[in-house]
């Protein structure tokens, strides 16, 4: 009987099949399309580990698709800056999210995450009263991820406990905005809103902040200077605005599915709880396995080839992180969330050395990775000490949702709790 050696065709990334589980259409993509232009998205795909890695250290991609994709939103940042730019910009920021800049910040993220997680536990034993099966019961995703990195961005700028809320809300309007597939009108303008709510917001506290002494984010963003260079007043803004994603969604989502990954793996949960040591693995693991940003763009500057097809200048290209740290031409096993995996470096995956691409690689690798691991690291310890006998509730099974960026949308979970006096 003759076999039929046709390669299956190209996925539609839009499809719903694509989103409800993108992970076997990444390896269909990989092993018959590791460039392939996709007509709904006008874009090419990249999946392959060697390309999309290639492909941020190299010159011939640049990132000035983020003029139309991110600046309406946030106004002119760093992402889509390139050579002295970006350069100076990497410096202005580097001091306050490397090495003693960050260390001076983590009281706040530690406090933050107690105090949510201690809501949460204490809403749950105040619920026991009428809980006849008597155990604690939380929304991981609700109650304590999409809380945590947005406080504690609030409190590092040196602004009002009082205003968590409010760019709570701003939060989940650009994200709604970024994730707007379908072009609901009300949802743009909901983000045109967010977006003249947050300067008129902004503008006067960085104004009033340059002349200050304050030791916060904000004023010591105000001050700084490179080459006789300071941040305008917009540039600030455009900042503040980008981390609410590049700072606030990817954290959120990476503790979610950190969280997620441990409930499915118990006995790497247990070999966690007994040895913090393997806190690094356990996050870069999930950082491989279950990275937040499934895709990031650019753009060709001159025409590049990529497994014998040529991709024309001009082109925007789609890298599939997501793809490329489960290639098995990098990693062994990669559909399996393993935190002993030998393949994996732990002891560079926060730094540019990293062989997962999460954070990419290259000029415009992550500033704030460090800051991710440090709220990863805080997260990971509270939810082993502070909610005992973890477990799913009966019934609930993990969903992820999102394209660009992915992750559980709740995690129901119970734990064991004494009633509140
Ligand atoms: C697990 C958490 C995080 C993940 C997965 C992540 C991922 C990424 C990725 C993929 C990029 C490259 C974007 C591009 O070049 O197109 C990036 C850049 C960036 N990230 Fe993160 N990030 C995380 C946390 C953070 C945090 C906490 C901050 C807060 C400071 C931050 C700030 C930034 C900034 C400012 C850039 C732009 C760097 C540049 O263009 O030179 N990120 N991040």
């Amino acid at each position: 009987m003759s076999q039929s050696t046709a390669a299956p065709p190209a996925p539609d990334i839009l499809s719903p099949e694509y989103i409800a589980d993108p992970y076997p259409f990444h390896k269909v993509l990989r092993d018959h399309h590791p460039a392939t232009y996709h007509e709904a998205t006008q874009s090419w795909l990249i999946s392959r580990y060697e390309d999309v890695s290639a492909a941020f250290r190299s010159p011939a991609y640049s990132s000035k698709n983020y003029d139309w994709q991110l600046e309406p939103i946030h106004g002119r940042t760093i992402l889509q800056m390139e050579g002295k730019e970006h350069a100076t910009h990497r410096a202005l920021l580097n001091p306050f999210f490397r090495g003693k800049g960050l260390e001076a910040f983590l009281p706040i993220i530690t406090q933050n995450a107690a105090e949510l997680v201690e809501q949460a536990v204490a809403r749950a034993a105040g619920e026991l009263m009428d809980d006849l099966a008597s155990r604690g019961r939380a929304d991981i995703v609700a109650e304590f991820t999409t809380w945590f990195p947005i406080n504690v961005m609030v409190d590092m700028l040196g602004l009002p406990k009082s205003d968590h809320q409010r760019f709570h809300d701003w939060y989940h309007s650009i994200m709604a905005h970024l994730n707007n597939l379908a072009g609901d009108p009300a949802v743009t303008a909901r983000a045109d809103q967010t977006r003249e709510e947050l300067r008129e917001y902004m503008l006067p506290i960085i104004r009033e902040r340059r002349t200050g002494d304050g030791e916060d984010l904000l004023s010591r963003l105000c001050r700084a200077e490179v080459d006789g260079q300071q941040m305008s007043d917009e540039e600030i803004k455009a900042f503040v605005s980008l981390l609410l994603v590049a700072g606030g969604e990817t954290t959120d989502k990476a503790i979610a599915s950190m969280v997620r990954n441990l409930l499915d793996n118990p006995d790497q949960l247990e070999a966690v709880r007994a040895d913090r040591g393997l806190a690094d693995a356990v996050i870069a693991e999930t950082l491989r396995y279950t990275g937040p940003v499934h895709m990031i763009m650019r753009q060709t500057e001159q025409p590049v080839e990529i497994e014998g097809t040529t991709i024309p200048v001009g082109a925007t290209c789609i890298l599939m992180l997501a793809s490329a740290n489960r290639d098995e031409r990098h990693f062994a096993n990669p559909d399996v969330f393993d935190i002993h995996r030998p393949d994996l470096d732990v002891s560079k995956a926060f730094s540019g050395g990293a062989n997962h691409v999460q954070f990419i690689l290259g000029r415009h690798f992550c500033v704030g990775s460090l800051l991710a691991r440090e709220e990863m690291t805080v997260a990971l310890n509270l939810v082993l000490d502070r909610l005992p006998n973890l477990r799913y509730q009966e019934g609930f099974t993990p969903k992820e949702v999102g394209l660009y960026t992915r992750s559980v949308e709740s995690l129901l979970v119970e734990f064991d709790v004494s009633p509140a006096a």
